[in-house]
């Protein structure tokens, strides 16, 4: 009886062991296979548009895949889990994907217990895809390098990119971002970090959360609507470049980042430039004390609504350059009273809109040629001058006709042989003196 059901449960064990290995994996999926480098590789057609990742059960992806390449699907799904146990794999890779939906947890990958730069990490690319959700923990653990390329992000919800360990580099190059919920990149430490091109509706407060960044920060070309304060809390970059975005409104200590090294902020639209915008820059000690103060350069830049508490400053450790600033305002000259301070420190670096003209003026030579209470009002004092010469040219022909009015009157009293004047007498007058006029 008790050797009878032991045997049983050996069977068992036997038979769901066979099961195991008999039930296929992703590489019996129509639209995929498996190389003899063990990469998963799928291809979907009209007839097999959809590809599920999952760790276990029927389908699952093998234990020895080494990277998994999907392409040209209209869904992709990552179910919890799919490569925690995968020891082997470091690739994945989407192209050409209409909806990608990465569960929690799903490319949370951690298969070394020891933190070790040596250990291989994960590289993750989606390139040209619309991604419909990267859920709350989805990308954590052993990660070299994320790349994301011209796609759609529609939703990227809190902690999405957590708990990374040893990356190199994070790019975002291109991208739509619709909604990007707070803390989406959360407590980890990159290389660098690149945020390019695209463009986005909100960047709401800590979008990156205590991030380190050891090397490179770098924001360029990128559209924004709006970004909130504190949208990045970052430590430690050497280099901070913030170029050629297009933003609407950025709110005051937008970029809380204490830095190791000077900060570029270069031919930038803006169209709201909120109080203390730049306040949230600061140096860490350590290098400041070594390098010196670093320099906060504010270059080429084109702002419409600011004030100079725009351009305010953390003066500890930190110094500012401005190297050319566009008020995209007409000049005034109480704009430029408005600027005086900075215009003192900065030189003739900022610019005004010279409306008549059409293009941007230094507002220093704007002051020069038409500020001060002469230059002022110059016109009204043109005006009060054509005036004044109007009215002595006035006052000149009136003596001028009364003059030779008199000369007349004076021929005509030689004229009427000492008659006495009566006005109708006046015309004989005239016709005697014409008459001697043609006598002569
Ligand atoms: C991509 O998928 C579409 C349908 O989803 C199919 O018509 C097309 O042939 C596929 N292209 C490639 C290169 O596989
Ligand atoms: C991008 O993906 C769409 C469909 O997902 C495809 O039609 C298009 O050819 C792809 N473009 C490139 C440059 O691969
Ligand atoms: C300046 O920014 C604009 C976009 O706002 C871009 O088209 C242009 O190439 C940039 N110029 C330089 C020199 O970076
Ligand atoms: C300065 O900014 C303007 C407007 O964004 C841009 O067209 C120009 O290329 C920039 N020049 C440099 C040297 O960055
Ligand atoms: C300015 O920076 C220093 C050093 O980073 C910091 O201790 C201080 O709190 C900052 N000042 C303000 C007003 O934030
Ligand atoms: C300058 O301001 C005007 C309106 O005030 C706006 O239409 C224009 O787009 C602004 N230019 C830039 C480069 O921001």
């Amino acid at each position: 009886m008790r050797w009878s059901k032991w045997w049983w449960v050996v069977v068992a064990l036997h038979a769901r062991s066979l099961a195991q290995s008999n039930t296929p994996t992703v590489c019996e999926e129509e639209a995929c296979r498996c190389d003899p480098f063990t990469r998963v590789i799928c291809t979907c057609t009209q007839d097999y548009p959809e590809v599920t990742l999952r760790p276990d059960g029927a389908y699952r992806v093998p234990s020895t895949a080494t990277g998994i390449i999907i392409d040209n699907c209209s869904r992709v799904t990552f179910l919890p889990d799919t490569v925690r146990s995968l020891i082997q794999l470091r690739n994945i890779e989407l192209r050409n994907v209409d909806h990608v939906v990465i569960n929690e947890r799903a490319l949370s990958w951690s298969p070394f217990s020891t933190l070790n730069e040596m250990n291989p990490g994960l590289r993750i690319s989606i390139t040209n895809s619309t991604i419909d959700e990267i859920a709350s923990h989805a990308i954590q653990g052993r990660v070299n390098d994320v790349v994301i390329s011209n796609s759609r992000i529609k939703v990227l919800k809190p902690f999405a990119f957590s708990s990374l360990t040893g990356v190199n580099t994070i790019d975002l190059q291109d991208n739509v971002f619709e909604n990007i919920e707070i803390q989406a990149f959360k407590k980890f430490t990159v290389d660098n970090f690149m945020l390019r091109g695209g463009s986005i509706n909100t960047l709401p407060s800590r979008f990156l959360s205590d991030v380190e960044v050891t090397n490179l920060f770098r924001m360029e070309g990128v559209s924004v609507k709006y970004l909130y304060s504190l949208t990045f809390l970052v430590s430690s970059p050497k280099r901070v470049l913030i170029e050629s975005n297009t933003i609407e409104t950025l709110e005051g200590d937008g970029f809380h980042i204490v830095t190791r090294g000077p900060i570029t902020f270069r031919n930038n639209t803006v169209t709201n430039l909120r109080k203390g915008a730049f306040f949230g820059f600061t140096v860490d000690l350590g290098i400041a004390s070594v390098m010196g103060p670093q320099e906060l350069l504010i270059d080429n830049n084109t702002i419409t609504n600011l004030t100079p508490a725009s351009l305010m400053y953390n003066r500890t450790r930190l110094t500012l350059r401005v190297d050319g600033l566009n008020l995209n305002t007409s000049c005034a000259c109480e704009l430029a009273e408005q600027w005086r301070e900075v215009l003192k420190e900065q030189g003739g670096t900022i610019t005004c809109w010279y409306e008549l003209e059409g293009y941007y003026i230094s507002l220093p030579t704007y002051v020069d040629s038409r500020c001060g209470p002469f230059k002022q009002n110059f016109w009204i004092f043109v005006l009060i001058g054509v005036i004044l010469v109007l009215i002595l040219a006035a006052i000149a022909i009136f003596f001028i006709v009364r003059r030779e009015n008199e000369k007349k009157k004076k021929v005509q009293i030689v004229m009427p042989d000492g008659k006495t004047y009566r006005e109708t007498e006046f015309h004989i007058v005239v016709e005697r003196a014409e008459l001697l006029t043609t006598d002569l």
